[in-house]
């Protein structure tokens, strides 16, 4: 859909995600556009998203992204990986605001990354199935190869804290032993959780790969946008953030803590269906 250009720069940034995942995303928000107000909503009663259907996904994504409408939002992110994956043609179209998902600006940072063409992607099941990196990374450049692993319990392993340490490694060295003969130079982190492994990818696959962060690239890519209109927050007053949740606030907003670096004061509950 075409999108009206952004006015209100003072607005928040929307961002939802399947539960407490998305906050990477917010935590880049934060380092990289401090004076941006966040509305945040994860689907903490419906999580995980990455075993479900591309439907069921579909519907969630567009019940969330109303949630948030009902806030003054200048853009929505949808942090999640699988959303972003599966629904995000189908939000745009439905959708009046700018939309920023995390597999465009993450398979461009990471076709910029490779040197010898050839890209890891690891994410939840139902990413990989979609193949949306693979035909983004195959429209910006068509003699990228690419090799895909569902590495799902990395997502149990963020939340339990189990980040470094023999479990963690063992789980690394199960699904990544193939990508790692592979040849690849570059992996794109394609799952929210997953920047938060990274020290353990690191150590399982070398030094010889590059780890792309979707987070990262696509915080730039939200910044670039909001430039772009002129709608960047240009107030120097600490911005009064809004975390929501649709179950389970405190173990949200403790979980959540570790995700983001930083405490969080409040999280509000929402009812969804
Ligand atoms: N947020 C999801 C993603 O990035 C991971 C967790 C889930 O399966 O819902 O794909």
């Amino acid at each position: 859909m075409q999108k009206a250009k952004i006015t209100d720069s003072e607005a928040a940034i929307g961002v939802f995600d399947s539960g407490v995942g998305g906050l990477t995303v917010v935590k880049e928000i934060f380092r990289l556009m401090p004076n941006e107000k966040v509305v945040y909503f994860g689907d903490t009663a419906r999580f995980p998203y990455g075993t479900r259907s591309p439907e069921r996904v579909k519907y969630l994504a567009l019940e969330n992204s109303k949630i948030l409408l009902d806030y003054e939002i200048k853009v929505l992110v949808v942090a999640c990986n699988t959303a972003s994956s599966v629904a995000l043609d189908y939000l745009d179209s439905a959708i009046s605001i700018p939309i920023v998902g995390v597999v465009k600006p993450g398979a461009y940072s990471a076709a910029r990354a490779t040197r010898n063409g050839r890209i890891g992607i690891i994410g939840t099941n139902a990413t990989i199935e979609s193949q949306s990196y693979q035909k983004e990374l195959s429209a910006l450049n068509p003699q990228i190869q690419t090799v895909a692993r569902a590495c799902p319990l990395f997502v149990a392993l963020a939340e339990e804290g189990w980040t470094v340490g023999p479990v963690a490694r063992m789980v690394a060295e199960t699904y990544l032993a193939d990508l790692r003969l592979s040849g690849i130079d570059a992996l794109i982190l394609a799952c929210t959780h997953y920047p938060l492994l990274k020290s353990v990818i690191e150590e399982t696959l070398g030094s010889g790969v590059r780890l792309v962060d979707s987070a990262v690239a696509t915080v730039e890519e939200v910044r670039r946008l909001l430039d772009g209109d002129g709608a960047l927050a240009q107030s120097g007053v600490m911005p009064n953030h809004r975390f929501m949740v649709s179950d389970a606030e405190e173990r949200f907003r403790q979980i959540g803590e570790r995700f983001l670096d930083r405490p969080i004061q409040d999280v509000q509950r929402i009812e969804v269906e």
